[in-house]
């Protein structure tokens, strides 16, 4: 591995809001002291009761419970918006790039709160009430943001869904949650191809019931089949609802939005996160990691179809009255220059992308970048995965022009907000690295039976205490909470992460070390694959692993075991890709297939992954044991018709 050093430039030491020896003082006093650290920093929100108690958190088995400042309240619209009405009415919130480089606008503080409010308010006319869940299936569009902080605005919970999810899936999380309203529109628009995304709500909504209101944004303006009665067209409604509502009181421990994610069993579970820690947490973060100031265009390339969307395109900017860019598009569309276009059009000076972007654009060389100016950047960013340090020397190099410090952020859907990454002014930058913890959080490495490991070492990546932007609860299912998080190691929260600490402390990210894989940024249980793969007529059986991919990160395998008599060829592997795209969505694909008359199985019939792994992986001279399995012939066969041959 690349051990380069990039120190922190003396500008960067002198400019920024972080050096090296205040985060050294800093960090030592946020874990020596947590109440007293995070009861200062909670005061960059405005509170309308503001907390007595900072922290009343236990992670003891059968008794997790985490609570940040539980007796005060405030509003997480409120801050993001209405706070910032007076010093910053007319300064851009929200820079919205289309699909199409030719539709653009730019969304004041003032044209915000207007927007939010009357969404508030038309949500409030369909009978929507604090505590309901909303479900948001939408493209990225300012409607996104809005429709998030008029949740917010009236204590309603959203749960966003990613538009490139399948009817099914949406299905599923509209009725885990139990909302009664979508907010959709009539088409997505990505790459210059439409998303039925109002023909994939009707049929979700087909499937589940339960939902009496869909909004439909006008998007493209496509005929689309309305169901009177339960279809409201959103700017009908926005139009006629009134300008004027007043945010509502929240507790800090409120529900703010539950957000699915995959795990290593079963269905996604609902991600539930609170009102006040989570913005506490998600703002500072945002402030001191991408050194916001004011001034500053941000852009994070994420859908807020994801965590990062979330909390560093809407929650953390928004609350610090940044402005901050929303891309509809993708980053070869119409060009591969498109990323650095959309960066010299609007002067973005701070940029925060996903690894496989990076290794994608990589591949098509340097001179699409190069024939841009990208002078406005001081700053770039990675999350969603590790980066390899070519791919981080490139994105140095050729888009930073070797000017702009890297970020490379580590955090999970579970975590809010960012836990190990560099802090510009103060972390010298090793490539593939995500360096050291931020204020307040406190990783551990533990061996399988749990020692803590000390000094250099490689283990299980485990956070010991808590910090304000962590979920509460799996929604409706505290004790999955419990088993998934802080069963493995008692009384530390277990990441599912593996990781290597060096000599200098820094924290090297390996991977997950559970059965979810990492497929271009986006999380993905091989169970939930391998369930839609067995639901095909044709299939007995079938296991997912992931492989290393160069683009992807990682690509998706799947051994599927035919029913008697079914023959495996070519345009059954395609039939298969399109039924898992059908089912769950474009982004659980699998890669590959390899038809498998048997898996390896222990006599006790469990499917040994570990040797599914080292096969897909092309690395079948280490297979380790295979004395246990109950017929070892199998294995010989797997590798004869292995399909990734390297
Ligand atoms: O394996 C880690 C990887 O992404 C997982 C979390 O995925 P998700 O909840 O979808 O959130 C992604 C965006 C925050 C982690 O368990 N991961 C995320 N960031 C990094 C990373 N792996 C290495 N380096 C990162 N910077």
């Amino acid at each position: 591995m690349s051990e380069k050093l990039h120190p922190v430039t003396p500008e960067w030491a002198e400019r920024a809001f972080v050096d090296a020896a205040t985060y050294d003082a800093d960090y030592a006093r946020s874990i020596q002291d947590p109440e007293g650290y995070w009861g200062e920093i909670a005061k960059r929100v405005d509170w309308i009761k503001p907390f007595t108690t900072v922290k009343n958190v236990s992670y003891a088995p059968g008794n997790v419970s985490i609570r940040w400042y539980e007796d005060g309240s405030l509003n997480v619209s409120a801050n993001c918006v209405d706070r910032h009405l007076a010093t910053r009415g007319d300064q851009t919130a929200i820079l919205w790039e289309g699909d199409d480089p030719k539709d653009s606008k730019a969304i004041t503080y003032n044209e915000l709160h207007d927007q939010v409010c009357r969404l508030a308010n038309a949500l409030k006319a369909r009978g929507v009430r604090k505590g309901d869940r909303v479900t948001i299936y939408l493209p990225m569009i300012p409607e996104a943001a809005y429709a998030m902080l008029a949740c917010a605005r009236i204590g309603a919970v959203h749960s966003i869904v990613f538009g490139g999810f399948s009817p099914d899936s949406l299905a599923g999380r509209i009725e885990g949650c139990e909302s009664k309203v979508v907010i959709t529109a009539d088409e997505g628009l990505r790459g210059g191809r439409k998303v039925p995304l109002k023909a994939n709500t009707d049929a979700a909504i087909a499937k589940v019931g339960g939902v009496d209101t869909v909004f439909v944004v006008a998007r493209t303006g496509a005929d689309v089949a309305w169901t009177e009665g339960r279809d409201v067209r959103y700017e009908d409604a926005v139009a006629e609802a009134s300008p004027d509502c007043p945010p509502e009181e929240m507790n800090a421990e409120d529900p703010l939005f539950i957000l699915y994610t995959s795990g290593s069993t079963g269905k996604p579970k609902g991600v539930l996160h609170t009102t006040g820690g989570y913005l506490v947490y998600a703002s500072f973060t945002h402030q001191l990691i991408f050194d916001y100031h004011d001034g500053d265009v941000y852009w994070c390339t994420a859908d807020v179809g994801w965590v990062t969307g979330h909390s560093y395109i809407v929650y953390g900017p928004l609350a610090n009255g940044a402005t901050t860019l929303m891309f509809e598009g993708v980053p070869n569309y119409p060009s591969t220059s498109r990323f650095w276009e959309v960066v010299d059009k609007h002067n973005v000076t701070i940029f925060y992308t996903a690894p496989t972007a990076i290794r994608a654009l990589m591949a098509g060389g340097e001179e699409p970048v190069k024939k841009t100016s990208r002078a406005s950047l001081r700053l770039l960013g990675s999350v969603g995965e590790p980066i390899n340090p070519e791919a981080w020397e490139w994105y140095f190099r050729v888009v930073g022009d070797s000017r702009c410090p890297i970020v490379d952020t580590w955090w999970q859907t579970e975590t809010g907000g960012i836990l190990i990454t560099p802090l510009p002014g103060a972390t010298d930058l090793k490539p593939g690295s995500a360096t050291k913890p931020f204020f307040g959080v406190k990783p551990e490495l533990v061996d399988a039976e749990g020692k803590v490991l000390e000094g250099a070492a490689e283990g299980n990546l485990v956070i010991a205490d808590s910090w304000p932007g962590q979920m509460r609860t799996v929604y409706g299912d505290h004790k999955r909470f419990e088993e998934t998080y802080f069963s493995t190691y008692p009384n530390k929260y277990f990441t599912g992460d593996g990781c290597r600490r060096d000599a200098d402390g820094y924290y090297w990210i390996t991977g997950r070390v559970d059965d979810v894989i990492n497929v271009s940024g986006h999380r993905m249980g091989t169970a939930e694959v391998e369930s839609s793969l067995v639901a095909h007529e044709k299939v007995a059986e079938a296991a997912v692993v992931g492989y290393p991919h160069d683009v992807k990160g990682q690509g998706i395998y799947a051994y599927v075991t035919l029913n008697a008599g079914v023959e495996g060829d070519d345009a059954l592997r395609k039939e298969l890709v399109a039924w898992v795209r059908k089912d769950i969505g474009p982004i659980a694909a699998p890669d590959l297939i390899q038809f498998a008359p048997g898996l390896p199985k222990t006599r006790s019939g469990k499917i040994m992954r570990r040797i599914l792994r080292k096969i897909a992986e092309d690395e079948f001279g280490a297979l380790g044991d295979t004395s246990t399995l109950a017929d070892p012939a199998v294995v010989e066969d797997l590798i004869d018709h292995r399909q990734n041959r390297r």
